[in-house]
């Protein structure tokens, strides 16, 4: 039996614009999946009791049937079990064990769906712990591969390598079409997040943005601005200014905003950070509804986000420096 981890991730720039081959920086944090992997004769067998769901648990045998007794939230939980089951083809393939069976368990605290990078987290754990039940260790960047390969074939070829290098690596990470690598020295970014319950439609979201770049100059001009707003983003990384990050992400904000994918509980959740003097705050990830990001040492945005109308949960959670790793 083998247990390992990946984190979650926010963009602390460039979602959106990173489609049409702009940069973008995710960074991991400190929020997990929890992946325990153990071999049995054959098929798959999936428990997941905690994935922010009410508490289910599936069973099944491998040929993506959901169980009938499942009553949350069923399309997660038929997502869920689409990326173990692609995952675990991918650590079949790297063992050379086409035949080998898995008895999977999921633990996590990271909201599905809301930007946090959820299933990248999980699909990355659930490779390393499968791989290493069967006796291999791959690279991170192996991992990250192979989990992209996952999310491609789960989300019908909709997925950048962002979520998942930056689940597999950890850290603050820079990702250019299909250029990505770590940010060194970025030791500590401290992180506090909004969360107003829901989730946005990503395809939904990403083919709006599309339409308007396509019919409106200020739309091709605003993805544009936030490439520059990630290049200035990354080269003050390095030196700790917190304000002027802080004044990027707000920036940055405001064009997703211009761009049509904020919303009012991600705008109202943005505005109680920065009231509470947050350095700055932005939607993360596809925007809709879902998570904000604020950078914020004290405890200020954490108190006043708790008392904001739509922010149903709120959380600090540092830059993680450890991508996936086994426990
Ligand atoms: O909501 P997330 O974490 O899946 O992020 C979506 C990011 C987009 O840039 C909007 C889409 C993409 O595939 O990069």
């Amino acid at each position: 039996m083998v247990t390992s981890s990946a984190p979650g991730k926010v963009y602390l720039f460039g979602e959106h614009a990173v489609v049409y081959g702009e940069p973008a920086v995710p960074c991991a944090i400190e929020r997990r999946v929890h992946v325990t992997a153990t071999e049995i004769d054959e098929g798959l067998r999936i428990h997941a009791n905690d994935l922010q769901l009410d508490g289910f648990t599936v069973e099944y045998s491998g040929d993506g049937e959901s169980h009938p007794d499942v009553d949350v939230a069923e399309s997660l939980v038929e997502a869920g079990m689409g990326y173990v089951n692609e995952a675990v083809s991918q650590a079949r393939d790297a063992a050379d064990a086409p035949e080998a069976g898995f008895e999977i368990s999921v633990e996590g605290d990271i909201p599905l769906g809301a930007g946090l990078g959820s299933s990248a987290a999980l699909v990355v754990a659930a490779i390393d712990a499968a791989t290493r039940e069967l006796g291999v260790e791959l690279s991170a960047s192996e991992i990250a591969d192979r989990a992209y390969q996952v999310e491609h074939a789960v989300q019908d070829g909709q997925a950048s390598r962002a979520d998942t290098f930056c689940s597999a690596m950890g850290g603050a990470v820079r990702v250019e079409g299909d250029d990505c690598r770590r940010l060194d020295g970025i030791d500590t970014l401290p992180f506090v997040i909004g969360y107003d319950g829901g989730a946005g439609d990503t395809g939904a979201l990403v083919a709006g943005v599309r339409d308007l770049r396509g019919k409106y100059d200020f739309a091709a001009d605003t993805v544009t601005a936030i490439g520059d707003i990630v290049r200035e983003g990354e080269s003050v990384l390095g030196t700790g200014d917190y304000e002027r990050l802080g004044e990027l992400m707000d920036f940055n904000h405001g064009l997703l905003s211009a761009l049509g994918v904020s919303s009012r509980s991600l705008d109202s959740m943005v505005w109680a950070a920065r009231d509470a003097d947050a350095h700055g705050a932005k939607l993360t990830g596809a925007g809709g509804g879902g998570c904000i990001v604020a950078l914020d040492e004290t405890d200020d945005a954490l108190t006043a986000l708790k008392y904001t109308p739509g922010c149903e949960d709120v959380f600090r959670a540092e830059l993680d420096t450890d991508g996936v790793r086994q426990e």
